[in-house]
């Protein structure tokens, strides 16, 4: 079997990659010449744990291949991904303009039957418009060859991608006949042995799931912050609060983490381009726009405590920074609570001090010299009124008090996502303020 993947972004990259490990012949298809050319070294654009080995072994046993052009790439393929970016547009509805101009030039290029796939998160409707973009490029050419769509939607987690790829929880798959169900489950073959399931449907179910699940995912964490908020006025504390309803199995223990809100490339996205499908269907989904006022409001919890603490003041003082990406194990930062915090901090006339053990230079490219940046996690503790534990990193998880208490001006610690032990805090002589807890102060 052989297979294109147009957009190697990070889903296509991911995709690709997993697939060429089945032992299948993936082209990956983009337009950037320059990270094509770094691609065929095996230098890759994004930070994910495991991938840069990964291509650097299918390249290797010849299994991956990277090109500019698509029309080489879909000679004698089976199946062609479409896994290029859906932006947000000004109104916060995806821009498709990407995706149609790929089906446009596969239209224009194809020389044999074709499923047609999308692997990009789209619109309900998207496949509908491949299709009919497709056909209007055939009709052009006068060439009669027949194709299929169908929508494979991707669930997998920066900084896991290929463990979930590999993995998955499920794999669905919106098809319009046998045919393309046949091709699709052929190739997902070697991921669903050991009871990953495949789910098959139509395409318009297909498309909703992806937003649904995200939607979902998004609603558990705006609803677990916004109980944190209330814990701390009537004194309750959220760990506790979470342990109390996670144990019931028909909610479950995953993703009800208070902390300082979701960011990254999909849940903000999403959770918008789903909201804005609603409305062209003159169904506003209100439960959605409270999951986004409040993760906007959320964003800003951990500044406020900063600022009533300093009682307002906080021009001159300078804040330690850890942590700069949405999440561990990324380097990446749209939507970050990093990036809010961050501009609060600055806007108030403080000096910030910044560390993250990936995405330096990440934040160079959105704050420049506005702020300074670590080399290590105490190097930007020197002379700090505060420190702001905002991603979770594994390395901050075990700081050295002693040395901290030295380096530091004030001994105040705010912990955006409660990785520390209050009372262990405490000991050590630091003010402390959680989220949704107790804030414990000398
Ligand atoms: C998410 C989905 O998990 C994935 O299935 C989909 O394909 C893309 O979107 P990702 O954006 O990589 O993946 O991040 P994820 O690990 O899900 O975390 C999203 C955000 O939620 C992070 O900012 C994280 O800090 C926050 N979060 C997560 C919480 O605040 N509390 C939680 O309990 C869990």
């Amino acid at each position: 079997m052989k297979i294109s993947i147009v957009g190697t972004g990070y889903v296509g990259l991911v995709t690709g990659t997993c697939f060429a490990e089945t032992g299948i012949n993936v082209t990956c298809v983009d337009i950037d010449e320059n990270k094509i050319k770094n691609l065929k070294q095996a230098i890759i654009p994004i930070y994910e744990p495991g991938l840069e080995t990964l291509v650097k072994k299918n390249l290797e046993k010849q299994r991956i291949s990277f090109t500019t052009s698509l029309k080489e790439s879909i000679d004698q393929t089976d199946v062609v991904f479409i896994a290029v970016g859906t932006p947000p547009g000004e109104d916060g509805s995806a821009d498709l303009s990407h995706v149609l101009n790929v089906a446009r030039e596969i239209g224009k290029n194809m020389t044999h039957h074709l499923v047609v796939v999308t692997k990009s998160t789209v619109p309900i409707g998207t496949s509908v418009k491949v299709k009919a973009a497709i056909r209007d490029e055939l009709e052009k050419r006068g060439a009669q060859i027949p194709f299929d769509v169908a929508s494979n939607p991707e669930f997998l987690k920066e900084g896991n991608a290929i463990e979930d790829f590999l993995k998955p929880d499920r794999i669905v798959v919106g098809v319009e006949n046998e045919k393309a169900q046949t091709i699709m489950s052929r190739l997902y073959k070697p991921f669903v042995l050991n009871n990953h399931p495949i789910l098959f449907m139509d395409i318009p179910s297909a498309e909703l799931t992806k937003y649904a699940a995200n939607a979902m995912l998004a609603t558990k964490i705006s609803f677990i912050n916004d109980i944190a908020n209330l814990c701390e006025l009537v004194g309750a504390d959220i760990n506790m609060v979470r342990k109390g309803i996670g144990t019931d199995s028909r909610i479950g223990n995953k993703f009800i983490y208070a902390g300082a809100g979701y960011g990254g490339s999909c849940f903000p996205k999403d959770v918008k381009a789903i909201i804005k499908t609603a409305e062209k269907n003159n169904y506003p989904l209100r439960l959605l726009q409270a999951v986004e006022a409040i993760n906007d409001d959320q964003k800003k919890v951990l500044v406020n405590k900063v600022k009533n603490h300093f009682k307002d003041d906080l021009k001159g003082k300078t804040f330690a920074i850890w942590g700069l990406a949405f999440k561990p194990n990324t380097d990446d930062m749209r939507e970050a609570p990093s990036r809010v915090i961050i501009r609060h901090l600055l806007d108030a006339g403080a000096k910030v001090h910044a560390y993250d053990p990936v995405a330096t230079h990440e934040a160079q490219s959105i704050f420049g010299d506005e702020i300074t940046y670590g080399k290590d996690p105490y190097d930007v503790l020197i002379e700090a009124d505060a420190l702001l534990l905002v991603t979770e990193w594994p390395e901050f998880r075990m700081p050295n008090f002693k040395v901290m208490e030295k380096l530091m001006k004030n001994k105040v610690i705010f912990d955006g996502r409660n990785i520390y032990d209050p009372q262990e805090i405490n000991e050590n002589g630091f003010d402390y303020y959680g989220i949704g807890r107790k804030s414990i102060r000398e």
